[in-house]
């Protein structure tokens, strides 16, 4: 409150990310000669600290080292995602499929994405791009994954009521338009996850990460930590 009584307008906050704290461990104390002989530890990361944002049990590990140990326990769970538009929920689902370790995430349509939203993951699992439908689905065909069409269309069953098959391939649509027709007809089964509100449908990355969730609970033990 200003001498004559008016109000000012508070003053512009500073323009600068929300949470700006420091992930991570410094250097490993005791210096080189403390250091672990574990072939996985990283030297530099030993020497300069490890401020990535992995979970504990992974501090000092090499970036290829880590993508060994999660593949080698990686679960018979892949996701795919339509890229119509580069959108940036692609990131975000991939960040989820590293959370939940799934094997793989495919690409399908345009090779580039948009990588922020993943904020690294795509380091740690194997990404795949398939230039059409049919490649993904010669894919899964080889492989032996169910295609599941995860999507809130017509004639979907409920996902909390769905028995997921364990070799899992989900398929996601772009925002806009949902799965595409002709790789929507080649699922064996669409999905929806029930809804209580009015809107037509969640985001896809939000979805992404319930299907996934689901599939955890179904098929995969605790989770490590
Ligand atoms: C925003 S939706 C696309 C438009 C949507 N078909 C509509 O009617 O509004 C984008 C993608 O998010 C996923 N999605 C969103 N809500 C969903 C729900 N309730 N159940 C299953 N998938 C959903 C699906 O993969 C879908 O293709």
């Amino acid at each position: 409150m200003t001498d004559c009584g008016s109000v000012l307008p508070p003053a512009p906050e500073p323009d600068v990310p929300a949470d700006t704290r420091e992930v991570g461990v410094g250097p490993w104390p005791g210096g080189p000669q403390a250091w672990p002989d574990d072939p996985r530890y990283d030297p530099v990361l030993l020497a300069q600290g490890d401020r990535r944002n992995v979970v504990d049990r992974y501090r000092y590990w090499s970036m290829e080292a880590i993508r060994a140990d999660l593949a080698g326990r990686a679960h018979l769970l892949h996701v795919a995602i339509e890229n119509v538009s580069q959108d940036l929920n692609i990131g975000s689902i991939v960040r989820s499929a590293n959370a939940f370790n799934v094997a793989g995430v495919h690409i399908v349509g345009r090779r580039r994405w948009n990588r922020r939203g993943a904020m690294v993951t795509d380091r740690y699992l194997e990404v795949h791009h398939h230039a059409q439908p049919d490649d993904l689905l010669a894919w899964a065909h080889e492989e032996g994954y169910e295609v599941v069409g995860i999507d809130n269309g017509p004639g979907a069953g409920l996902l909390e009521r769905a028995a997921l098959p364990r070799h899992c391939l989900m398929v996601f649509g772009s925002e806009g338009e949902g799965i595409s027709p002709g790789l929507q007809e080649s699922c064996s089964r669409l999905l929806r996850i029930g809804q209580y509100g009015s809107t037509r449908s969640i985001n896809v990355a939000a979805a992404a990460a319930v299907a996934m969730h689901a599939w955890v609970l179904q098929h995969a033990g605790p989770a490590p930590d």
